[in-house]
């Protein structure tokens, strides 16, 4: 197959909610489509595996959230797709935000009872700033939930989203009978005993046919051609090009766990979805049918094997090819290097592979060369931007408790903070280390890490900081600035790639900052224009 052949049948994508709306369903149904696992329940069974082997991964197992982001491959309809699985639980969405810069686009998963959640409001404002399609998937139909109609004003007001219905439930909960698919003009029927069969769809000629009220009964027949008008007066025709855009997004019905719905989610998918889009770097823009191989780390994750101590970095290909045993530069260290085991990833497994293509994600091996956002590349400059380091919520100074293991502290710490587990930021005044994170479940897997993975031990003392502002300066040499730096030299710190950062104590000390030096600018991420 050519390269571009191979660029062009690649779909990567994150599927994005709230937890418990049904993200991990509906993934172990998208990999049985694929025929990438067996049968139900392997995705899940799958996870604890993991948990009962790794000291690391009990932490997850015993609360019963997913710490890890992986990644799931599988071949539909000669697609590769790739699906980025992405932490629903808040404490862990910094992770999620990193992945996203790695997606082309994404699912996100609504549960018809509780309708919008409020990290299901994060994550897609995320995707909306960075215009990322977006398709929606409304779980759980075979539960009461709220009126179809209902759920898409609140969509549409509460999260943004200019919605178009491609498929619409016929019933709900006790009463679901099935789904009208838009898109392909069809009817598929619930049985409820569905569950691993993959349903016949039925179809229609046209709604006014007598088959619908020989199927479904000539009331919910009559109500279905009164719904489905309303949808067509209503909502806009879909527009391919305005949903790859995210002006548009479509919207499907279903019950992942019945394996209901899904099968319309994924055929549409496949055929609307996005390939592999080209990418902005500092320097210029990237598209992915370039012949040299460019790529960027988004995510590093700590080896699960307890006999291996190295790590993984997760590089997704921008352009390229990327091969075994090349040297590759790495941008930041201006160092060549190779990778004699580069990993893919499938359904349940990874294996070593020789070549790789834009859009793929390949897992290298890591001794602690890597952070979060590098890039390599064949050997041009090419700095990928759009990995920043969000303002932590939470921050906790960090003390030694173990004098002897200084050093394998801060080489903890250090490696801790590559894998963006957590920020680390160093006081101006004094020197002392202080943790940023997004929750605070973060201080727990560190201290718990630091212990098992680096021999040291830490305690916390509590912090009162409000946010951390990345500072710019309009010219640093400014009487306005030096002073600055004079009378807040007590809140100065900087983070750990020498940026300086202003960690206000509360929004109204801000804000007062913020009056009282009109040109410094204070950013709430670490990178800006
Ligand atoms: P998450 O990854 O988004 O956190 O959600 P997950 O798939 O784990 O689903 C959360 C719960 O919702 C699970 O139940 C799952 O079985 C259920 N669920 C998912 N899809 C549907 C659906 O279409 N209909 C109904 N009725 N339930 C659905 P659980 O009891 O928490 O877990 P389990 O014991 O069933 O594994």
């Amino acid at each position: 197959m050519s390269f571009k052949s191979e660029i062009n049948r690649r779909r990567t994508f994150g599927i994005i909610s709230h937890p418990d709306a049904g993200k991990t369903t509906l993934t172990e149904k998208l990999l049985l489509f694929g025929g990438a696992i067996q049968e139900a329940g392997a995705v899940k069974s799958n996870k604890i595996k993991k948990g009962a082997t790794s000291d690391f991964m009990e932490i997850e197992r015993q609360r019963g959230i997913s710490v890890a982001t992986s990644v799931l491959a599988f071949e539909y309809d000669g697609i590769k797709i790739n699906i980025l699985d992405t932490p629903g639980h808040k404490d862990f969405a910094e992770d999620t935000f990193r992945t996203l810069t790695a997606v082309d686009s994404v699912i996100v998963v609504i549960d018809v009872a509780k309708g919008v959640e409020q990290q299901t409001e994060k994550l897609v404002e995320v995707c909306r700033m960075r215009n990322i399609p977006m398709i929606v998937f409304i779980n759980k139909m075979d539960r009461e939930g709220k009126d179809a109609f209902d759920l898409l004003d609140e969509i549409e007001q509460k999260l943004g989203l200019n919605v178009v219905p491609l498929s619409f439930p016929i019933g709900m909960g006790y009463d679901f009978k099935g789904i009208y698919n838009l898109w392909e003009q069809n009817i598929n029927l619930f049985s409820g005993s569905s569950r691993k069969n993959i349903e016949e769809t039925i179809e229609i000629s046209d709604l006014k046919s007598e088959k619908l009220d020989t199927l479904l009964g000539t009331k919910a027949a009559k109500t279905l051609r009164e719904e489905i008008e309303l949808v067509e007066g209503i909502y806009p025709k879909f527009n391919r090009e305005a949903y790859l855009k995210s002006e548009q997004q479509p919207v499907f019905f279903g019950s992942a766990l019945n394996n209901f719905g899904v099968r319309e989610l994924l055929d549409c998918f496949v055929e609307i979805a996005p390939k592999p889009r080209p990418k902005r770097s500092e320097e210029r823009l990237v598209n992915p049918d370039e012949k040299e191989f460019t790529g960027f780390v988004f995510k590093i994750h700590a080896n699960m094997d307890p006999n291996h101590r190295d790590r993984l970095a997760f590089v997704k290909i921008v352009s390229g090819e990327f091969k075994r045993n090349t040297p590759y530069l790495h941008v930041r260290n201006d160092k060549k290097m190779k990778f004699s085991s580069p990993n893919a990833f499938f359904a349940e497994k990874k294996e070593i592979v020789d070549i790789s293509y834009p859009g793929d994600i390949v897992g290298l091996h890591d001794t602690g060369n890597f952070k979060i956002g590098d890039t390599l590349t064949e050997g041009e400059t090419i700095n990928y931007k759009g990995v920043p380091s969000f303002s932590p919520e939470h921050f906790r100074y960090i003390n030694n408790a173990d004098p002897m293991k200084s050093k394998q502290l801060n080489k903890g710490i250090d490696q801790l903070m590559d894998e963006g587990v957590a920020q680390l930021f160093t006081l101006e005044l004094n020197g002392r280390k202080v943790i940023g994170t997004v929750g605070a479940l973060q201080y727990e897997v560190i201290q718990y890490r630091l212990e098992h993975e680096y021999g040291a031990k830490c305690t916390y003392e509590n912090l009162n900081v409000h946010k951390a502002c990345w500072v710019e300066a309009k010219d640093s040499k400014s009487e306005e600035f030096l002073e600055f730096l004079r009378v807040k030299q007590r809140f100065l710190a900087k983070d750990k790639q020498d940026q300086l950062v202003f960690l206000a104590d509360s929004p109204f000390s801000l804000q007062m900052t913020q009056q009282k030096y009109p040109n410094i600018k204070f950013h709430f991420t670490s990178e800006f224009e």
